[in-house]
């Protein structure tokens, strides 16, 4: 725990360093990097904050990899947080939601590699509604080879360093862990500071809330039909009927759930037969931050965070939250499967 009794307002930066200075011998290259990606943050914020007065709103008129319309503020972050990772020599590569391949930093010395959703929930940037950034940062595997390829990219959720979210929501909060609990913070827009706002958060162990896009209903696996079922059912006890929350952003739902518990689902669907949601950039580092904070997320058999990826923008299915719940929906799945 961070010494917060001596000051009210801790930055993000010296948050980052008094966290560092508990590891002795760090060389502080991860304290830099999160460094560089709150400052991406703090700009990208600022575009977000006055999107109806530029003209960054809609489409860019291209198609990323996933077949999606990109949006203007899809490729505005995205080159805000690779300009900034690309400021300091620790960052090797960069894969992103935006970009097919890999992007090679050319930092041969760079040790980091990291990947990047620079925009999530897109659909929702032309109607006001929360949108947010999502990273997830790896030790780079095989530093022997000169050439960096996507093998060395190809890694485990466990095996990630560190990872988080930033949330342009109705103020915008910044949210990481480095695998020793999940630190939150709210930009101050008046001085332009992340400053911390807790510093080891914890989800609930069990909330009312489920957020699934029940349009795909008629797609469901039959376990995840009987579960909503059961959300809806009367019973005291267990505090049901749930409510139904459906933000559009993962980002967003994620960060409800964190705060509120519950659970969020994207499961497999006829339209998706392996889940919408990318493993290496939306569900790997929500998953680090769920079950850091004391969640669980899972594919729908096994966690989430053991999945050995076979391609940088494969996807899967994804229920996170609060560790009953979990439990719960698994019993459903399990049950009929
Ligand atoms: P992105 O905007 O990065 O492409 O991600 C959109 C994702 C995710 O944010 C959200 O949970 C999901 O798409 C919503 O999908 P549906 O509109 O199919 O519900
Ligand atoms: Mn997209
Ligand atoms: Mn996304
Ligand atoms: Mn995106």
């Amino acid at each position: 725990m961070v010494d917060q009794k001596s000051k009210s307002v801790i930055t993000l930066e010296e948050y980052i360093i008094q966290s560092q200075n508990k590891f002795p011998g760090a060389k502080g290259e991860l304290s830099q990097l999160l460094r560089d990606i709150g400052l991406a943050a703090k700009i990208i914020s600022r575009e977000v904050n006055k999107a109806g007065i530029t003209n960054i709103l809609g489409e860019d008129g291209s198609t990323n990899v996933h077949g999606e319309s990109v949006k203007k503020l899809d490729l505005f972050a995205d080159e805000q947080l690779i300009s900034a990772l690309n400021r300091s020599e620790i960052t090797c590569m960069v894969i992103s939601e935006e970009n097919d391949g890999i992007v090679d930093l050319d930092n041969d010395g760079g040790k980091y590699i990291v990947y990047l959703d620079p925009l999530d929930g897109s659909s929702n940037i032309d109607v006001n509604v929360s949108i947010g950034s999502i990273f997830s940062i790896y030790l780079r595997k095989n530093t022997s080879t000169k050439k960096l390829s996507e093998d060395d990219a190809l890694q485990p959720g466990l095996q990630q360093v560190a990872a988080g979210y930033v949330l342009y929501g109705s103020s915008t909060l910044m949210a990481y862990t480095t695998g020793v609990g999940v630190s939150l913070f709210t930009l101050d827009p008046s001085i332009g500071e992340f400053i911390l706002s807790n510093d080891d958060i914890k989800i609930p162990d069990y909330g009312s809330i489920y957020s699934v896009n029940e349009g795909n209903y008629k797609s469901w696996p039959e376990g995840l039909k009987k579960y909503v079922k059961y959300c809806q059912e009367v019973d005291d006890e267990t505090n049901r009927p749930y409510s139904a929350r459906y933000i559009g952003a993962m980002v967003a739902d994620v960060h409800r759930t964190l705060m509120k518990g519950g659970i969020f689902i994207y499961p497999d669907s006829q339209e998706y037969p392996n889940g919408k949601l990318r493993l290496m950039y939306e569900c790997n580092p929500l998953s680090m931050i769920i079950e850091q904070a004391g969640g669980m997320a899972i594919d729908g058999n096994g966690r989430v965070m053991e999945i050995t990826p076979e391609s940088i923008h494969q996807r899967t299915p994804i229920f996170i939250g609060s560790k009953q719940n979990v439990m719960k929906v698994k019993e459903f799945l399990d049950e009929h499967k």
